[in-house]
């Protein structure tokens, strides 16, 4: 049997992954949302669609949660976007209650998926899925580091005019400006950007990179990113799916590595069949190692808030 994708939120992000997802042609798709109409309509273009591309998989749409019924993967992007202005905790409240009542039709409909939240404050709402749901921790976790390794990529390959393909970078941390890119562990071709690019050079593309998110809002005015979202986060459903054991950096549950204990952080994960399979743990250097604190620090501070809500 064809495996099931559930997509939680036909907004802009959730509809673009819908539509990568189903471009794959290896599972099903549902999208939900509260908007009467809109899952429906965005399940009926892409069928549509499927007829000129031949994607050769259901496409569906619904207002009620029953239609995850027993999904092998959740991607919860249901939530407020960024608007110019709004910070991504400025979202917390609203978001977080959303992301409680689709964690709990999670539980009820599809209690053996595997849930990749995307809405923000992300790896607040991670948690979120993690603590409503109750699952294992290695079947709840985040898409933030890959989107934000991809931009660091692109302003790299951009600068050196290689092609992004070669070039691998790896960002820890929180999903926000305090993320911590790393360029000692990002190379061309595997020599290290450090012996390419001068400091300056890096530092800018360091600062972009952090602020590559609102970057794209300010351009928007109306919302935020979508489509490199979206096609990050069909990449992470494929490596689930097709067992791929991608290593990518991912928001995961830690228990311990890099010195931090329940809390979500993007850190560099195995993604398999099994969900997160194996987190490597980078040795990390006194500056590094200090801006990955003040991000922890800023996610504890959303989960405190979190657990006043
Ligand atoms: P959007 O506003 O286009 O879509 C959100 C959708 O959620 C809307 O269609 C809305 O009707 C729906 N929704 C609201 N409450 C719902 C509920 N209870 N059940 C089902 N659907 C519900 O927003 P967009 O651009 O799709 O962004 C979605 C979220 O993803 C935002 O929180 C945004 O900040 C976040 N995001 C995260 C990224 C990341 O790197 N992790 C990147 C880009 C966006
Ligand atoms: C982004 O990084 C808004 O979190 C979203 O584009």
């Amino acid at each position: 049997m064809r495996k099931k994708v559930a997509i939680i939120g036909a907004g802009n992000v959730g509809s673009s992954t819908a539509y990568f997802v189903a471009s794959q042609g290896i599972a099903d798709v549902v999208l939900i949302d509260v908007v009467p109409g809109l899952p429906q309509s965005r399940a009926q273009e892409f069928s549509h669609v499927d007829r000129l591309q031949g994607f050769g998989v259901t496409i569906t749409g619904s207002n009620d949660y029953e239609a995850i019924k027993n999904a092998d993967i959740v991607v919860h992007t249901a939530g407020i976007a960024r608007k110019p202005g709004m910070d991504r905790m400025d979202l917390l409240r609203i978001n977080v209650d959303i992301a409680r009542k689709a964690a709990k039709a999670i539980l009820t409909y599809a209690p053996d998926s595997i849930v990749i939240a995307v809405a923000n404050p992300l790896d607040v709402i991670a948690m979120v899925c993690l603590k409503e749901t109750g699952f294992p921790h290695k079947r709840v976790f985040g898409m933030a580091g890959i989107l934000d390794a991809t931009r660091f990529r692109y302003f790299i390959a951009e600068a050196t005019r290689t092609i992004p393909e070669d070039v691998f970078a790896m960002v820890l941390g929180g999903h926000g400006d305090t993320m911590v890119p790393l360029p000692r562990y990002t190379t061309i071709s595997g020599i290290p950007i450090t012996e390419i690019l001068d400091k300056k050079a890096i530092d800018s593309m360091v600062d972009r990179t952090r602020t590559g998110g609102a970057e794209i809002v300010n351009h928007l005015k109306t919302g935020s990113a979508y489509y490199a979202p979206a096609a990050s986060t069909a990449k992470m459903v494929h490596a689930v799916l097709s067992n791929t054991k991608t290593v990518s950096p991912i928001s995961a549950y830690l228990t311990g590595e890099y010195g931090y204990s329940d809390l979500y952080l993007g850190v560099p994960v195995l993604l398999g069949s099994e969900g997160v399979e194996k987190i490597f743990e980078l040795p990390l250097n006194d500056e590094e190692s200090t801006a990955l604190k003040k991000s922890a620090e800023a996610v504890q501070q959303g989960i405190t808030l979190l657990n006043s809500l």
